[in-house]
């Protein structure tokens, strides 16, 4: 990343979602480079953002509770940035079947709102949007690329695909520049650990640093793969520098997958002690699950160089490490 590492020295970004877990990671690293960077959530309190991600930077960022379905507001965010990170989202699949609306209005209307205000006032900003593999649905075949049919499961997974295209579309049509990044499961410190509607992982930390059995549903033979939040991002900058990625969608992914009795194995060893059970899938669950799932990243990789570099069992460790000592800001 080190060529481009320049690019970021006092230019002015906008991170939308950036009190939550990839967000904050990626002010943190911006900080490091230079930038003036400036946060915008809601601190809905179910959603992932945190203050205490920001822990260490809170000086050196500029933190805005605008709620991005505030047109007006975000209008006036948007205007002279240089780059916007769009992550703010409603990331539950089981909430975006409860409350279908709500989903739509944050991972849809939201962002066709702020593409709206980037084309009226700041033509020049480049976007980077993190969409997710959940558009794919149930893979086809694996690893799944960027040419697998999309057959969402859920409403969450439709709606970040109409943000998703929606920025490729203002890439297409008006020639602001803008791209998307389909995440894996990413993790790390800052990650939502406090229930199960991000993902897994996080509430299984928890079960296990509070010294309850990690709960896997169905029979632990799914396989996944994981990046850590460093390398996601790594990838974020990546794309934001390049002008490779306008208009692009790119995979991220790794070579490693591990079935989730595997992984659950591996973080009991890495935690030094812990158990698991596995308990039948709920239906509510059950219903919008896609089963095996894997990246191939070989798009990212060919065109803006990136890998992940951070092997899982080392991730794992340092993010356990993290809510050992830090559990107290994220559950009670
Ligand atoms: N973490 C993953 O494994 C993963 C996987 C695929 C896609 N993604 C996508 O990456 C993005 C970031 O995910 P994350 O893991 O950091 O989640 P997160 O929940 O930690 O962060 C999202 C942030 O958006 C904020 N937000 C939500 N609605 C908002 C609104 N209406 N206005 C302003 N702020 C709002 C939340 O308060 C939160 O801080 C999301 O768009 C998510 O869909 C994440």
């Amino acid at each position: 990343m080190a060529e481009n590492d320049d690019l970021f020295a006092g230019a002015d970004v906008l991170i939308t979602g950036g009190l939550g877990f990839i967000g904050s990671a990626l002010a943190r690293r911006l900080v490091g480079l230079g930038a003036k960077v400036t946060l915008v959530d809601s601190l809905i309190p179910e959603y992932g953002g945190n203050l205490f991600n920001i822990e260490g930077i809170r000086d050196s960022v500029t933190v805005d509770r605008t709620d991005v379905r505030d047109t007006a507001a975000m209008s006036m965010l948007i205007k002279k940035r240089q780059f916007l990170f769009n992550l703010a989202g409603q990331t539950s699949h089981l909430d975006s079947m409860t409350d279908p609306v709500t989903d739509l209005n944050i991972n849809a209307a939201a962002q066709l709102h702020i593409l709206e205000a980037a084309r009226l006032s700041n033509r020049d900003v480049k976007t980077v949007f993190a969409s997710t593999r959940q558009v794919y649905g149930r893979p086809q075949y694996l690893p799944v690329d960027e040419k697998h049919p999309l057959n969402p499961v859920d409403v969450n997974g439709i709606n970040k695909l109409a943000g998703e295209w929606y920025h490729l579309l203002y890439n297409e049509v008006y020639g602001l520049r803008a791209c998307a990044l389909r995440l894996t499961n990413s993790y790390g410190p800052g990650m939502r650990v406090k229930d199960a509607r991000q993902t897994f992982l996080g509430i299984w930390i928890r079960q296990l640093i509070e010294g309850k059995p990690i709960q896997i549903f169905g029979d632990g033979t799914q396989r996944r793969d994981f990046n850590f939040v460093t390398d996601v991002v790594d990838a974020l900058l990546r794309a934001a520098a390049s002008d490779k990625a306008n208009g692009e969608i790119f995979n991220l992914g790794d070579t490693e997958h591990v079935n989730l009795t595997e992984l659950a194995k591996l973080l009991i060893k890495l935690n030094g002690s812990g158990e698991y059970q596995l308990i039948p899938f709920p239906n509510d669950r059950k219903a919008i699950d896609i089963g095996d799932y894997y990246a191939d990243f070989a798009k990212i990789n060919g065109a803006l160089g990136w890998k992940p570099t951070v092997a899982l069992d080392e991730g794992l460790k340092a993010t356990l490490a993290y809510y050992r000592t830090n559990h107290a800001h994220y559950w009670n």
